[in-house]
Parts: C-alpha cells; sequence; structure tokens
C-alpha cells in the first residue's frame, strides 16, 4: 500500500502543550490558532504523568478535559504516545530502562529519550501505557491520527545497555545461526577475534584505538535499526486495534541508524518530518552557512521524506528562532522566512504542516527554541506571517495529493548508507557526491528524487525516472546487480561513480576484478585506483573537451567489449589512462566516470543526458531561486522560491496562470525576498 499522507485540503497545524500552560489558557489559545487558520495541534508526547503520575494509577481527566476544550472549539488533534520520556517514578525503581554510553555509563532521568528500546520493563511499561490511553482516547471525534513517541533515535541512536548487549546476540543468533557463521561473516580471523561461544559475543565496546571490527558495527546498526523498528511495530499493533476508522498512525523525523522506509512501510501510514531550515543559521559551532545553499540544503532532506512517502506531512515546522539553553543557538527567522520555509516543505510534497510550536516554553532547556508566540504571548510578528500563510495557502488548494515531478533520480540503499558512516574512505567519496549532485540539480533547476532500493524493489520503480546516479554502489548484491541490468537493458541510464562494487553486505571486499558485480554491466575494468594524492590535487579528467575533476579518488579504467571511452585522465600519475566509459546494453546505457561527482561533474551528465533544465522552455530562473513542480493528471504546478534577501527576477516564456494572484500572467515578474510564487499549467 502507498504510504502517504491522504487529506482532502492542505491544512495547517501547531505543537501544543497543555501541560505548560494554566487551563484557563487553553481555550483562548486554541480560539487564536482557528483564527489564524491553524486547524489542528499535536499534543502529550512528552507528557506520561499527566496519564500515569504513579506506578499503576491511572488518570485520563486533564487531556479528557483538553479534548473537550478542543471539541468546543472545534480544533482537530494529534494525540501522541508519551513513550520519549519515562517518568521518573519508572526509572528510579527500573533504572534498567535506561540506556547508556558505549562505556556503560547511565543516561540519567532529567534529558529526554534516555530509555532502551530491548528492555523488557520498559517494553512492558510502553505496552501498558499505549493500550491505556489509545483505548480512553482513541474513540475522541476531535482526534485525527496518532504519533507514536517523538523522533526515534534523534539524539541517541546508539544503545549500550545490558538489554542491548543480550538483544544483539539473539539478533545475531537469528540471523547467522551458528558461531562459525557468524566468524566469517565478521571475518574475525583478522586480529584473532574469533569467537567460540555466544557469550564472548558483545555489542560495540571501547577498543583500542576505536578502530572496531567494521563488520560488527555493521550488524550493530542493522541492530539498532531493527530494535528501533520493533518499538514502534509494538506501539502502532497496539493502536490499530483501537484508532478510529480514518484515523492515521505516524512518527516524526528521520535520524540516523534506521531503516525509516522499512520502518514506516511496516507500522505507518505515512511519515512526517520535522523541518527546521534555520540550523543554517546557528550563530554557535552548529553554524551550516558555510555552504552556500544554507536553508535551501533542507529540500535535500524533504526530498529523502518523499522517498519515503510521497505525500508527507511537516509535524514540526520552524516558526522563530532555535536555542537550547546549552547549543544550537540562532537568530529569529526574518520576515517572510518562515512562509519560505513553509512553502519549501508544500513544494516538496507536504500535504500537512505543523508549526513547531504555538507559545514559547519559559521553562527547561528550550526556552530560546522559539514558537510563534513569544513569552508574553502577545500578537507578534510571527503571529501575522502565519495568518497570512494560511490566506496563501488557501489559494493554493488545488494542489492537494499532487506529486513532486522529478527528472531523475539517485538511488541509495541503506547498506552504503551505513558503510559510508563507519568507512572514511567511502563517506570521503559519498559526502562529495551527494552534495555535488544536489547542487547541480538545485542550480540548473532539474528536479530529483532519491529512491531507496533493497533486494524487492520493483523495476517500475526505477524506470520512471530515465536517469538514475548511482554514485558510489561500494556494497552490490546479486539482485541489485540484476535489477539495474534490467533497468538499462529497457532503455534507462545508469550513471556510476568510483568505488563501485568492492564489498558486500557485509562489509568485506569481494575478491573479484572491480567493479564487481556490476563489471559486465558497465563494460568497465577498474585496473588500478587511488586516492588522489594532496601533492597532485587537483587531478582533471578531460571529456569533450571539458576539464572535470574527478576528486577524490580515482578508479583508473579500461572498456571491456564494445564499451567506449569518452574520457581520459589528463594529469597524476593516471595520465592518459581512461576516466570515463560508456557502454551500450540493450535499449539504454551506463557511464563509469572514475571519479566522485561535483556539481561540475554532475552539471555535466545532466546535459549529456539532455535531462538538464527541462523547463527552460518556460521559464528562467535565476540560481538563488529553487524550481520545484508538483503534478497531478495533465496539471503541473511549478513553484519558484526565492531563498535570497534581495528581490529575484524570472521570465516567463510562456502565459502560466499565477495561483496567488489568481489569473494569467507571462514576461517579468520580480519576486520579493523570500517569496515563492506558484504556477499552475497544463502539461507539455
Ligand atoms: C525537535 C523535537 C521537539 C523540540 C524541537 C526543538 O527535534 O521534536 O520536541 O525539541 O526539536 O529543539
Amino acid at each position: 500500500m502507498e504510504k502517504k499522507l491522504k487529506t482532502e485540503k492542505i491544512m495547517l497545524g501547531t505543537c501544543y502543550y497543555p501541560e505548560h500552560w494554566p487551563e484557563k489558557m487553553w481555550k483562548d489559545d486554541l480560539k487564536r490558532m482557528l483564527d489564524c487558520g491553524i486547524e489542528v495541534v499535536r499534543v502529550a508526547e512528552f507528557a506520561w504523568s499527566r496519564f500515569e503520575p504513579t506506578e499503576g494509577k491511572f488518570t485520563f481527566d486533564f487531556f479528557d478535559r483538553f479534548l473537550k476544550a478542543a471539541e468546543e472549539t472545534g480544533m482537530k488533534v494529534i494525540f501522541c504516545t508519551p513513550t520519549a520520556t519515562p517518568p521518573a517514578w519508572l526509572t528510579e525503581k527500573y533504572p534498567e530502562v535506561l540506556n547508556r554510553t558505549i562505556d556503560g555509563v547511565m543516561y540519567r532521568h532529567g534529558g529526554r529519550r534516555h530509555y532502551n528500546y530491548n528492555s523488557p520493563v520498559y517494553r512492558k511499561f510502553t505496552g501498558i501505557i499505549v493500550e491505556k490511553i489509545a483505548q480512553h482516547y482513541a474513540p475522541h471525534p476531535n482526534i485525527i491520527g496518532w504519533q507514536i513517541d517523538n523522533e526515534i533515535n534523534c539524539e541517541l541512536n546508539e544503545f549500550y545497555s545490558e538489554s542491548d548487549d543480550i538483544a544483539f546476540r539473539e539478533f545475531l543468533k537469528e540471523k547467522y545461526g551458528t558461531l562459525e557463521a557468524l566468524n566469517e561473516a565478521w571475518g574475525t580471523a583478522f586480529w584473532n577475534q574469533e569467537y567460540t561461544d555466544w557469550n564472548q559475543v558483545h555489542i560495540p565496546q571501547t577498543v583500542a584505538f576505536g578502530s572496531m571490527n567494521p563488520h560488527r558495527i555493521m550488524d550493530y546498526i542493522r541492530f539498532v535499526s531493527a530494535s528501533a523498528r520493533s518499538f514502534v511495530k509494538l506501539q502502532s499493533d497496539i493502536l490499530r486495534k483501537y484508532i478510529k476508522k480514518g484515523d492515521f498512525i505516524t512518527t516524526n523525523g528521520i535520524f540516523g541508524n534506521l531503516d525509516s522506509h522499512r520502518m514506516t512501510e511496516e507500522s505507518l501510514d505515512f511519515i512526517m518530518y520535522d523541518s527546521y531550515p534555520n540550523f543554517a543559521y546557528c550563530v554557535g559551532e552548529d553554524m551550516k552557512s558555510g555552504d552556500s545553499l544554507k536553508d535551501r540544503n533542507w529540500s535535500r532532506n524533504l526530498s529523502e521524506v518523499r522517498s519515503i512517502s510521497p505525500v508527507f506531512g511537516i509535524m514540526e515546522q520552524q516558526s522563530g528562532a532555535n536555542g537550547w539553553v546549552s547549543r544550537m543557538e540562532a537568530p529569529q527567522p526574518r520576515p517572510g522566512q518562515i512562509t519560505l520555509w513553509t512553502m519549501q516543505s508544500i513544494a516538496h510534497g507536504a500535504d500537512f504542516i505543523s508549526y513547531f510550536r504555538w507559545r514559547t516554553c519559559t521553562m527547561g532547556t528550550e526556552i530560546y527554541w522559539h514558537g510563534i508566540l513569544d513569552y508574553s504571548g502577545r500578537d507578534n510578528r510571527r503571529l501575522a506571517e502565519i495568518r497570512e500563510i494560511s490566506g496563501k495557502i488557501g489559494k493554493l488548494q488545488e494542489i492537494t495529493g499532487a506529486e513532486y515531478k522529478a527528472f531523475f533520480g539517485v538511488i541509495k540503499d541503506y547498506d552504503n548508507v551505513w558503510d559510508s558512516q563507519l568507512d572514511k574512505v567511502h563517506e570521503r567519496v559519498e559526502r562529495v557526491s551527494s552534495d555535488g549532485i544536489f547542487k547541480a540539480s538545485q542550480l540548473t533547476h532539474t528536479p530529483m528524487d532519491y529512491i531507496y532500493i533493497d533486494d524487492d524493489t520493483r523495476l517500475e520503480d526505477l524506470l520512471k525516472y530515465p536517469v538514475l546516479f548511482y554514485p558510489h554502489a561500494v556494497i552490490m548484491t546479486g539482485k541489485r546487480a540484476a535489477l539495474l541490468r534490467a533497468y538499462v537493458e529497457q532503455g534507462g541510464t545508469l550513471i556510476l561513480g568510483c568505488r563501485t562494487g568492492y564489498k558486500d553486505t557485509t562489509g568485506k571486499c569481494v575478491m573479484l576484478e572491480m567493479p564487481g558485480l556490476l563489471r559486465e554491466l558497465s563494460g568497465t575494468d577498474v585496473v588500478d585506483f587511488t586516492f588522489v594524492s594532496p601533492d597532485e590535487a587537483p587531478v582533471y579528467i578531460d571529456w569533450n573537451g571539458n576539464r572535470l575533476e574527478a576528486a577524490v579518488f580515482n578508479d583508473i579504467l579500461e572498456p571491456i567489449g564494445d564499451a567506449r571511452v569518452l574520457g581520459t585522465y589528463a594529469n597524476s600519475y593516471c595520465s592518459g589512462k581512461a576516466g570515463l566509459i560508456v557502454n551500450t546494453v540493450g535499449k539504454g546505457k551506463v557511464y563509469y566516470f572514475g571519479g566522485t561527482f561535483t556539481e561540475d561533474v554532475a552539471r555535466a551528465f545532466l546535459r549529456e543526458t539532455g535531462i538538464i533544465s527541462p523547463y527552460g522552455h518556460v521559464l528562467d530562473i535565476p540560481e538563488g531561486c529553487e524550481l520545484a513542480v508538483r503534478e497531478k493528471g495533465d496539471t503541473e504546478y511549478l513553484f519558484v522560491l526565492n531563498y535570497c534577501k534581495e528581490t529575484q527576477k524570472i521570465e516567463l516564456k510562456q502565459q502560466l496562470f499565477d495561483l496567488n494572484e489568481q489569473k494569467p500572467v507571462s514576461g517579468q515578474v520580480v519576486l520579493g525576498p523570500y517569496e515563492t510564487r506558484v504556477y499552475r499549467r497544463r502539461k507539455d
């Protein structure tokens, strides 16, 4: 089943914490929200003690009263399970529910997300609280959906409690059956790591020089992902028994060491994301502003979300400055930026936008993480902006349900994502290529998607894209290689980069000639390879009179069979050797590029494959603006988003219908700072 948000209209919401405010404020707050177009509140994700103040004593009156206020004002509610913050009575009496550092130090009460997924005690208490809450509140008419926990794997995504140690061993027994198979998979002959008894097998522990068996880490990450998924499934199985027909189950955010695709497949109706583009402007050590795309980089995260749910929701959309008392401090969004970031989410496929949070908290770690209102709660410019956004969204309603339209795809898979986390060599090439391809897509206005594949991916899912990059498929399986072959044979263009195909799923290197399982398909033999040496950098490949940098790493190539050499190394010790090969297979072709995909290289491939700037005949847009397209039937909606604090000029070469102005327009249009325009057109 397709895991997407289904709503009749694009809606606004906000995150509300009834437990933070005097009860007499609730109704007034809800009315003020409705008055500026906010129709949904999310509640209760950290409120366990309001339901179970002491062990086994359940009280429902607090949220009963809140839901009554919601009913009386006409506010819709997303209700949460409160498992992200176990109460003090629980952690004090049952410390085994707490997570630990790798050195065994317990994370004590007082922060959040300090529990572990595998503690049988925590799972028992989770089951009880979720059941009680679902049983009691699920019939409520104002509830429209459920959020499980809060930001699974945020903050901490490594788990070292005793329960994790036990569960990891079980996970491995299930996966490998015998110790011999485990020893083989982990290559324990190296450094005398062979296990002779299951009791010797542990979750990662501190080792000399911090460099542990990488195959063990790979399985540990898979284990963390499986543990998180099973914790979410435990909750969704309970919720499913009670929720009203039509209500949804979701959770928010995508975080490390978690296969969010499988989690959504198994347990959710769709995924929501928490979008905080203002991280790009942090003033402290978290500053990301070295990157020229700044807040526009969140379009990449939104594209990741879309690869899970083509239409999704934003559970937390930035509406004020960020900052904990301890980190992440940043300025307020400038006038217009909340609108820009809202439109960015909608442009990428969000049909629900819920702002974090209604009121800025006056206590605790997050007193600087501003919501819409400031401490006093009086009307302010951010509230005025939300009201305006609601008016603008009113004119975009026909877009509801439309899906993002991409002109090429970037293939990813969790084996390679995780391998690139633990393997420096892989990480270096991956980082350059994922930045370069995204940037080329953004700046040439060639919309792209991410496609996550596994051994069950269907060919139809790939054939939607005429061109696919698989930048560094270090780990390759026979099934995935066969899928790629079928894609190419049926007319697809596949673009591979250096370091392809030299590992299997254990993370061990294969003893095949490289690029291993893709050697035949790519018509390429990697005869030698090297990091770019600092004293030879930059290294270039000449292609069609262009000099393209082969940054970071160089595979030195020779063609096999009918494959043709398109580019040769221009300098370094590889000078004169092949650096780019193309192979025709069936109706399609495969390019093998010996380096990474910097922005320039990615642009060259977008040009070569003829997919660059697909709306060039419709409109001219400067690089400071993003083009995003959603489509429905034969109608396209073109979003032009101005990320600059200066005005930007665009040129409409055809007559288009401006949804905001509700009239046809053409010629030059000036976009104000942070302004978005949305145009409707009929597909070519
Ligand atoms: C999110 C989280 C919220 C709040 C916000 C600001 O990650 O879900 O609860 O903490 O960040 O820090």
